[in-house]
């Protein structure tokens, strides 16, 4: 570790200590972390985020016997998926324990946990010996951030510290998956795809949690991850094509931004064309940093070319859906 990057740990660490809030680096996005054993602190991050009580926090943990300290179950799902994805974006839902404080849960019976990958948030942990709380580092409703400089701009002077880890390597949230019931279900779809969930337990059923209608998950909403601009998910087969569909909205060119990743239109008639990867994992990394940059410049209306109806696009495809909402 260099001298600059320990500096930034036991400043992080010392601020986590007092109570207080700090803005951390994950491989997913930025995070905003408190000492999830102590409820008043916790209460910061609601007040910085402006977030709704309803909405329980993720608590982050340095390793497989901080996360079995969390929870008062730790059953052989838990075990198979923590040996298959973590350190990674999954996030386990199961019993909470009673050190838990409620505010975290929001009031309820179950905590989410997880053992993030970016080697700073891991030693940060392991320095506090306290697990993090920590949801994304953004105002509710906004888009995440997957960088120092997204978080400043949605939080600064409403935080004390902002760590720069750099860009966030997976670039959309974790997939939260609750273990509590017969049926395996997952609650907000990830880059741990479905698929990879069930390859690791053959004899469950693992649904993706929308078929009981229940909203078990508040990152469910509808309307969720949202840039200001209206978000419009299309499809166009040429310039002409998309500037016809355009031109019902009555928004301005210069306003209008563009991120296609399939068919290239070419920028001339709008406020950027932006070309994202044809990769799902590499247009995750790329996707909310797009949007940012969207509300940064102003856009009113940001046009993004239709995902593919396969699997691996599929968390991909519910926050584009969301932030359209
Ligand atoms: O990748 C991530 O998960 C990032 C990084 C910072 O770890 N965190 C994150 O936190 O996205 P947040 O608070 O923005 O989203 C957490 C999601 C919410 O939809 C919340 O409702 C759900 O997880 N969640 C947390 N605890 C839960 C629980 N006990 N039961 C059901 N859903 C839960
Ligand atoms: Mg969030």
């Amino acid at each position: 570790m260099s001298e600059a990057q320990a500096e930034a740990l036991a400043r992080a660490a010392a601020v986590l200590r007092k109570g207080e809030v700090v803005a951390v680096p994950t491989e997913t996005v930025y995070g905003l972390a408190a000492n999830a054993l102590d409820a008043a602190a916790v209460k910061a991050i609601f007040a910085a985020k402006q977030r709704p009580a309803a909405n329980p926090v993720i608590v982050h943990v340095a390793d497989e016997f901080m996360a079995r300290d969390c929870v008062t179950e730790w059953p052989a799902t838990a075990q198979a998926l923590a040996a298959a994805f973590w350190p990674g974006p999954l996030t386990l839902v199961l019993p909470k324990a009673d050190e838990i404080p409620e505010i975290v849960t929001a009031g309820g019976s179950t905590v989410g946990v997880r053992l993030p990958r970016h080697p700073f948030m891991q030693e940060l942990i392991r320095t506090c010996r306290f697990p993090l709380a920590a949801p994304s580092a953004n105002l509710s409703n906004h888009i995440s951030p997957t960088t120092a400089a997204h978080v400043q701009t949605q939080l600064a002077g409403r935080i004390p510290l902002v760590i720069d880890g750099g860009a966030a390597q997976v670039g959309i949230e974790s997939t939260v998956i609750d273990l509590t019931g017969e049926i395996i279900r997952i609650l907000r779809p990830g880059m741990v795809s479905a698929a990879a969930i069930a390859a690791v337990l053959p004899e469950h059923t693992v649904t993706d949690g929308h078929d009981e209608g229940v909203l078990k998950s508040p990152g469910q909403l509808k309307r969720h991850y949202a840039p200001n601009a209206r978000l419009l998910v299309m499809n166009w087969a040429d310039e002409a094509d998309l500037e016809q569909q355009i031109a019902y909205s009555r928004t301005p060119h210069d306003r209008v931004c563009v991120l296609a990743h399939s068919i290239v239109v070419p920028g001339t008639r709008f406020g950027r064309v932006s070309v994202l990867p044809k990769e799902p994992e590499a247009y995750a990394r790329t996707l909310y940093g797009e949007l940012h940059r969207c509300d940064a410049e102003g856009a009113e209306l940001i046009c993004v070319e239709a995902v593919p109806e396969k699997p691996e696009w599929n968390a991909i495809a519910d926050r584009l859906s969301r932030a359209g909402a």
